[in-house]
């Protein structure tokens, strides 16, 4: 019988974003919008934008390889590698399959999962309880988009917000505390206020790119981010007889400058405790969470031993979280 250890930890982190920038400069010449608004509303300055040809398996492997040289681990020491992508490069074979190929890590189990901005965490939810169940040692936790390529360039209401990039972590069994727990959640009730308006099985014309774009209802979507993100902190808190004092550093979701806050505040957290990304990166989906923690770990905010809670909530509803020693 496999030995079953205590926890999951983090041994490395990486990110990686494409080369090209669009400021909102660059936007304001084909859309009626202004780097005032876009600033004031959203706190975006910049995202980056993934060039012809450049997939989101593309920046995911680049992000891997940067996590698993930190964790000085490799590729044919992982049996699981988990995407969070919304975005994969094809609807099959998944884009962790096709990652794991480029590795060298021949033979580990390889999947996908779906879950919108909360991708990355369902996807640390998933490699954290094959770990700690003992079925797992080694697993590559990746969070990697290319949603630039469904927006819709001509919404002013959507095409300021998103931006592509990859983030990635190796989670290792541990007998030292590690993800102390998550916490994942869904309402599909909520489909109308933000989603692709197209599937393979649904409205789906190959000739026209099914006419794929992302709709949302900004300002409902805004409102019910804030109430759920303040309900999953106090989850999470309550889950391990934690108070919010005792949160060294927050992770959260960078989809607006003013949910962070508003989460930030409702910890009773100073800025200099959350790391924000989302001026330079725009709102990169499930790729957000993994590269906002791979900056904060190399830029020395987040240091060894510090309580760490991540948090996003995206497209479905989904929303979750964690909560990390690191
Ligand atoms: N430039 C200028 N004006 C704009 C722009 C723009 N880019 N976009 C909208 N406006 C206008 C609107 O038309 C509206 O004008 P009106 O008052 O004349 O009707 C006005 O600005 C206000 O629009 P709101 O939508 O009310 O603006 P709001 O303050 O809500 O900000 C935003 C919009 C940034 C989208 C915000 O609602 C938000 O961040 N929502 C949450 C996004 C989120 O968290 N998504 C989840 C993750 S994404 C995922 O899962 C894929």
């Amino acid at each position: 019988m496999n030995h079953v250890p205590a926890y999951s930890r983090i041994t490395g982190t990486g990110s990686h974003l494409p080369e090209k920038i669009l400021t909102n400069a660059d936007l304001e010449k084909t859309l009626d919008t202004s780097d005032q608004w876009i600033r004031e509303r959203t706190g975006i300055q910049q995202r980056h934008i993934a060039a012809e040809g450049e997939t989101t398996g593309d920046l995911a492997y680049e992000a891997a390889l940067k996590a698993l040289q930190a964790a000085d681990v490799s590729a044919s020491e992982l049996d699981m590698i988990v995407v969070g992508t919304t975005t994969p490069d094809l609807v099959f074979p998944s884009t962790a399959c096709l990652l794991q190929s480029r590795l060298g890590a021949n033979g580990c189990a390889a999947m996908d999962v779906n879950a919108a901005c909360s991708g990355f965490i369902y996807a640390l939810g998933v490699a954290d309880n094959f770990i700690r169940s003992g079925a797992k040692q080694k697993v590559l936790v990746v969070g990697a988009e290319t949603l630039t390529r469904m927006v819709d360039w001509t919404d002013r209401s959507t095409a300021v917000l998103f931006g592509d990039g990859a983030g990635a972590v190796v989670l290792e069994a541990s007998e030292e505390p590690g993800v102390l727990s998550t916490h994942l959640h869904a309402d599909g009730g909520y489909a109308d206020l933000l989603a692709a308006t197209a599937g393979v099985s649904k409205g789906f014309k190959a000739e026209e790119r099914g006419g794929l774009k992302i709709t949302m209802k900004g300002n409902e979507v805004f409102k019910v981010a804030v109430r759920t993100l303040g309900r999953i902190v106090t989850e999470t808190l309550e889950a391990h007889g934690m108070v919010k004092s005792d949160i060294d550093f927050l992770v959260p979701h960078q989809a607006n400058l003013r949910i962070i806050n508003a989460t930030a505040k409702a910890l009773g957290m100073d800025m200099d405790q959350v790391v924000v990304t989302v001026d330079k990166h725009g709102n990169t989906s499930s790729a957000s969470v993994p590269m906002a923690l791979d900056v904060a770990v190399r830029s020395g905010q987040i240091k060894p031993g510090m309580t760490v809670l991540l948090e996003a909530f995206g497209g479905g509803f989904t929303w979750g979280s964690a909560l990390i020693k690191m």
